[in-house]
Order: C-alpha cells, then structure tokens, then sequence
C-alpha cells in the first residue's frame, strides 16, 4: 500500500538524520522543506523531498497537500486518560474560592475519581476511556503515554491497566503505559503510609510486571502526597522489575523529586511548575527529559513551567497535555503549544520541538515518531490551508487540522 502526498506547502520536522532529541539552542530551529512530496509505503514513511525531485511511479493514493502544511502527529507523553466520571462540582468549587489542595483535603480530587474508579465495571472503564483517546487522536495526537493511579487499590489499579492495555491492542496509535503506583494515600491506610507502599512493592508492582501491564514507573513526588524517600522506595522496587521511572515532580513545591528521578535514572520529570536553581543545573548532562504541562497550569492557575530558564540554560524540554479529570480536563494539544508560546515565551518552533520529537523520546518513542524520517511510522498531521505553521499555536482554540493520518491511513 503506497501513499503520495504532493505540492505540500510546508513539510515541518524534516530530521533526514534522526535525533533523539533536542535541545537549548537547536530547539529555535525547525526544520522543513517547502513545495514538498512524501510518500508512505505500508505505514512508514519512505521518501521525501522537493517536488522537483518526485517520482513519477504509481501510487495507490495519491493526495494533493497543496497550500496545506504537514507534520508530525504530536507526541503526548504524559496523559491519565483512563479515568471514571468527572469532577466538574470541583471546578465550580474552585470558582467559589476552594483551591485544588483545599478540596483534596476535603476528600475530594484524587480520592474522588478513586472512588468512581473503583466501582466502574472494566468494559465500562474503556468504553468511556475510548471517547477521549479517538478525541484526542482526532486532534493530532499519534503516540501517547497513559497512567493508572486513580485505583488506589491492587485490583483497580490492574483494571486501569488492562484497560490501556486493551486500548494498545484496539487503536493504531503508539500507546505506553505506566504504573502511577502512589498517586494517592486511599483512607484505608490514612494512617499506615508504609503499609500501602509495602503493598505496593510487594503486590502492585510484581503483578503488573509478570503480566506486562507497564512499561514505566510513577509516583506524585510532592508535600502532602508522597516524599522523596516514599519516591525512592518506589522507584527502586519498579526498577528492580524493569518498570523505568517517569515522575511527577515540583508541581506544587520543589522538595528534591526531581534528583530523586535523576539517582533512578527516570526517563522524564514532569510538571516542574516549582523549580529552583540546583534543579536546573541537576538536570544538566543527564538523559531525563523535562516534561511540561502547561494545560494544568492554564486549568488550576498556577504558575508555569519556567521554559524559557530551562531551555537557555541549555536543557530540552518536552510538552504533554496531562488530561486527567482534576488538574487538566483536556488533552488538546494544539492548545499545550499554544499556551506554551503565549504564557511561557517558547517560540512556535520550540513548542513544535517540544510536542514532536523530544515527547516522543519522553515515551521511549523517539525511533518510531516524532519527526519526518525515512522508517518513522506515517503518523501525520495535515493542515488545512494556512499561512505557516506558527499559525497554529497562534490561532488558539481553534483547530487546524483537516485530516490525521495513523500509520498512513486517515482517522475519522
Ligand atoms: O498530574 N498531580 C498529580 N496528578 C494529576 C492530577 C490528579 C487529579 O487531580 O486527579 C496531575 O495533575
Ligand atoms: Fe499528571
């Protein structure tokens, strides 16, 4: 099955020598090659270049791009979108003046969707999880990481997993899952720390282990929730089982998450909304990817990842949506780069950057998506007719996209 896409406008994250990814200075730069051809060959992509230089084979699909822009499928590394229900009344709440941390010491956020969660038949888990994976599929998203962590318990944390799972094994998209082991101390062990995370080391992690149910490791780092030395013990006993760390860390406070992932050699840390200085200069020479979730700090107004210290002190950086039913209840990620360059000061070729390639590294992906290479999976976004690609994160809210194609095949 062979597909030529011709007289493309614009054909953005052209790497004919695949990175792993980018970063400080070579974020600025986006490579493209304008008035383009690309041709998919049984899901991959197999050539491009200029127009001048097209084939004049035969393919089974042809496609005029002209005017129209196409690249990369974003690449969304850090998502909780198997969840049960909503938490809406918690965002009438914090209209009314309650702030995230009020209403979860009150019982409500994370304990709420546990609670949901728990109840919830598997086959209903998936089919309202399926809704929001074609959603966000549907907005460019092509390869995606999904977390448990709203179980609480070791049968509903397996249920999330065999749900993500069952969602790899159903859509063409590019899936990893990760074990959020401690997101949340459940009331059952409100005064006993250590004996839900002895259950965790001793039944939670070894089942998803021998049933494959995770590619990585997670823990909510933070004061109130989990501390650096909770962090540890998780993160060793996921190791030991070959789950590798990636971790939410300086969301709300900056208590040393973030060298606690970097001892177990985490594959990303993500929020970073608190950094301090040590932070930044911890993360350098390392191969832990910062991750940054701009939708949670538009949805819960609090600070912003400070891209532009992360970046000019040379670090890469990637950006994710973390759509989850609290802090983030969108997994649109047009509007993470949007929000990216409009609030964090990174330039529309430093979002795309962040959102493509160094997602996908943050995934583990970075040789199957997450730019125009020969091999890559065709994982595509074509635009509709516009100016140039800094017009998408500038046209905020609004949708850019006319078709997304998986694996060379348009999803509808
Ligand atoms: O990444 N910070 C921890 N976990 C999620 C939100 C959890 C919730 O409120 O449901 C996050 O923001
Ligand atoms: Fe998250």
């Amino acid at each position: 099955m062979t597909t030529l896409f011709k007289n493309i406008k614009e054909l953005v994250q052209v790497r004919n020598t695949p990175v792993s990814y980018v970063s400080g200075s070579e974020m600025k730069t986006l490579p493209t090659i304008k008035n383009a051809f690309l041709i998919v060959k049984d899901g991959l992509i197999s050539d491009f270049g200029t127009m001048n230089n097209c084939p004049t084979l035969k393919f089974d699909n042809t496609i005029d791009a002209s005017g129209k822009l196409i690249l990369p499928a974003w690449c969304d590394s850090h998502t909780h979108i198997v969840y049960a229900g909503n938490r809406e009344g918690e965002f009438v709440d914090r209209i009314h003046g309650l702030s995230y941390e009020d209403i979860a010491k009150n019982g409500g956020g994370i304990l709420n969707s546990a609670k949901k969660l728990q109840k919830i038949s598997e086959e209903n888990l998936y089919k309202q999880s399926k809704v929001r994976l074609e959603e966000v599929i549907k907005l460019g998203t092509g390869a995606i990481e999904i977390k448990s962590g709203y179980g609480l318990t070791v049968d509903a944390e397996l249920k999330m997993l065999r749900v993500i799972k069952r969602l790899k094994e159903s859509y063409p998209v590019k899936i990893k899952s990760t074990l959020l082991a401690a997101h949340a101390l459940p009331n059952a062990y409100k005064n006993n720390k250590i004996g839900f995370l002895q259950l965790l080391i001793d039944e939670l992690i070894p089942k998803t282990a021998k049933e494959n149910l995770a590619e990585f490791i997670d823990v909510f780092c933070e004061t109130g929730y989990f501390s650096v030395e909770d962090t540890e013990l998780i993160l060793k006993a996921g190791k030991a089982h070959g789950l590798l760390p990636k971790i939410h860390v300086n969301q709300f406070t900056a208590i040393d998450g973030i060298q606690a992932g970097l001892k177990y050699n985490a594959l990303s840390v993500d929020h970073l909304e608190e950094m301090r200085k040590e932070d930044i200069m911890d993360l350098k020479n390392t191969a832990t990817m910062p991750v940054a979730l701009p939708s949670c700090s538009y949805f819960l107004s609090i600070p912003y990842t400070p891209a532009r210290k992360i970046i000019d002190a040379g670090l890469p950086l990637a950006l994710a949506s973390d759509y989850n039913p609290g802090s983030t209840p969108s997994g649109n990620m047009n509007f993470v780069i949007s929000t990216a360059c409009i609030k964090m000061k990174m330039t529309p070729e430093e979002a795309i950057n962040a959102a493509t390639i160094n997602g996908a590294y943050a995934m583990g992906l970075e040789k199957e998506v997450g730019s125009i290479s020969i091999g890559k999976k065709a994982n595509l976004i074509l635009t509709k007719k516009i100016s140039s690609y800094a017009f998408i994160p500038y046209s905020f809210g609004n949708n850019q996209i006319e078709t997304v194609f998986i694996n060379g095949n348009p999803f509808n």
